[in-house]
């Protein structure tokens, strides 16, 4: 028995915000934010869009294209570090609007590999057989926490929203899928305001996320490189087994560094990052949608997700789709 994802959906907000655009707000050119980033244009959610707006966006397009009734859904869990609000959480929200009201729903804080996260766990609840048909959704609305004077973070990030939906399945689907995380690297990306520690009330407009993007690339490239390995490792597998790498959309140089070390072709890895830009828990599921759409995955595929954010936290999942 395994979990199969059934359905992909995404979505992104009408606001695109095109490199000319952040020239005029900040000290930036398009050939800087394109040559060491990758990153052409993003989809900003409008102020009165909420990270739970994308998320049900998106969740309504994965169960249409899955052919269940929403009443099928048994277990929702949304990978998300910019939640609405501190309660209810993200996975309630989207439960509500499907209304459905009696199955598991919440959020997991994994940063950028929220969606592996919430894959994971979802993984295991089928497998228990605890769960028949599960929605896993990787929704963010970065935007809210960028701070837009500052260019060495607000050329990267964007806002956007992924959802899967998980079924039991006699053919094969979710191979393998390991998650892990270093707290010793928290310094390194963080908020310093937000609920608890430093409430956001008693500092205003300092909440916004902190960076050292050159130690988070370097750490960023070694760990992807190093769970890409042992994944393929633990299934007797070489890259040449693999048809996609779709890694977390961060930074073109860090994909292309991490493919370069793999032995893998670029064009055997889904990059999205000039349409989408870094969009953290939703990256993945939008690339995947994305590939599915334009034709270059399809039913069969041997796939090999990678997530990486801040924490450090890190997984993979490696799947037939
Ligand atoms: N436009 C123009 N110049 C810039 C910009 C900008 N937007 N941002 C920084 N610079 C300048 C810097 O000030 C610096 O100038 P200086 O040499 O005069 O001091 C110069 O460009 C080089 O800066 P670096 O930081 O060395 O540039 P680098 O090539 O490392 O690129 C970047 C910076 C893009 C942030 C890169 O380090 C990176 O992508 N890091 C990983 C970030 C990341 O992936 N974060 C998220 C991962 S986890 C998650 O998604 C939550």
């Amino acid at each position: 028995m395994y979990s199969r994802i059934i359905s992909v959906g995404s979505y992104q907000p009408d606001n695109i915000v095109t490199n000319e655009e952040l020239e005029r707000k900040v000290d930036t050119s398009d050939e800087w934010i394109r040559s060491r980033t990758g990153i052409e244009s993003r989809a900003i959610a409008k102020p009165d869009q909420a990270t739970s707006d994308l998320a049900i966006l998106a969740a309504d397009a994965a169960i249409k294209k899955s052919g269940i009734t929403k009443d099928e859904i048994d277990l929702i869990i949304v990978g998300t570090c910019t939640p609405d609000v501190a309660t209810p959480n993200v996975g309630v929200i989207i439960q509500e609007s499907l209304g459905l009201n009696s199955c598991p729903a919440f959020s997991v804080e994994a940063a950028c590999s929220g969606f592996i996260y919430a894959l994971n766990i979802a993984n295991k609840f089928i497998l228990s057989g605890e769960s028949k048909c599960a929605l896993v959704v990787g929704a963010e609305t970065l935007s809210r926490i960028t701070d837009w004077n500052d260019r060495n973070t607000c050329v990267l990030f964007a806002d956007g929203a992924g959802a899967v939906i998980l079924k039991p399945s006699e053919d094969t689907g979710i191979i393998y899928s390991e998650i892990s995380a270093d707290g010793t690297y928290a310094d390194l990306l963080y908020v310093p305001y937000g609920t608890s520690r430093k409430p956001i009330h008693e500092k205003e407009n300092d909440y916004f996320l902190q960076m050292n993007g050159n130690e988070v690339f370097k750490v960023a490239v070694k760990k992807l490189e190093s769970i890409a390995i042992n994944t393929l490792k633990k299934n007797n597998l070489t890259v040449d087994d693999i048809d996609w790498l779709i890694p977390h959309q961060a930074n073109i140089r860090i994909i292309q560094a991490v493919a370069k070390r793999l032995g893998m072709p670029m064009e055997k890895v889904i990059v999205t990052l000039a349409e989408h830009g870094n969009t953290s828990a939703a990256s993945i599921p939008l690339a995947l949608d994305k590939a599915i759409t334009d034709g270059r995955i399809s039913k069969g595929d041997r796939i090999l997700l990678q997530g990486f954010g801040a924490g450090f936290t890190w997984g993979t999942t490696l799947l037939t789709l």
